[in-house]
């Protein structure tokens, strides 16, 4: 398996998952920098909206790879503005996407049936998805993701 992960992280948590999998499965692995300016909630909401965020890089080399991790933190109910505009900037065909996000209370699986339409929308194949609830310790969180991996018959 030729296998990438791709994540965008504010507080480490998202990061640390992704760092996990790379760790357990051998995988590349990108980070997404959002550089835009939030000052509010309500910026989230927009940038989201109209597409807008700035992020580094703007879109993603996937050539090389078969299967590709998305991760990102739970966003009142939904990804964050730069995995949707990673997404929307990249064509995922004929590739097989495994899916991921964190949070702490709820709306994940609003968020991801979101990030699955979306990326169905840019022509790739959801083949799993997980959720790490973060109100843990970081080592709690690295064993939630060993697990999750081994539920999904990866590890
Ligand atoms: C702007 C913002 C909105 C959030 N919305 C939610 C939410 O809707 N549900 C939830 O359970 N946690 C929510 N959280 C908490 C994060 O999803 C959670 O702490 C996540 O693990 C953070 O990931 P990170 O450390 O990779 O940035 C929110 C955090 C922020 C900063």
């Amino acid at each position: 398996m030729r296998s990438l992960v791709v994540f965008y992280t504010k507080s480490g948590n998202t990061g640390l998952v992704a760092h996990t999998i790379k760790r357990e499965l051998k995988t590349h692995i990108k980070e997404i920098t959002d550089y835009t300016h939030y000052r509010s909630i309500f910026d989230y909401l927009f940038t989201s909206l109209i597409d807008s965020a700035s992020i580094n890089p703007r879109k993603l080399d996937i050539n090389y790879y078969d299967t590709i991790f998305i991760g990102t933190p739970v966003w009142l109910g939904s990804m964050t503005p730069a995995i949707k505009k990673i997404i929307d900037n990249t064509d995922f065909k004929n590739k097989n996407i495994i899916l991921f996000n964190t949070m702490k209370i709820g709306g994940h699986e609003n968020a991801m049936k979101k990030m699955v339409k979306l990326i169905e929308k840019q022509n790739g194949k959801v083949v799993g998805a997980f959720s790490i609830r973060t109100n843990c310790s970081d080592l709690e969180i690295m064993a939630r993701t060993r697990k999750a991996l081994h539920d999904l018959n990866l590890t």
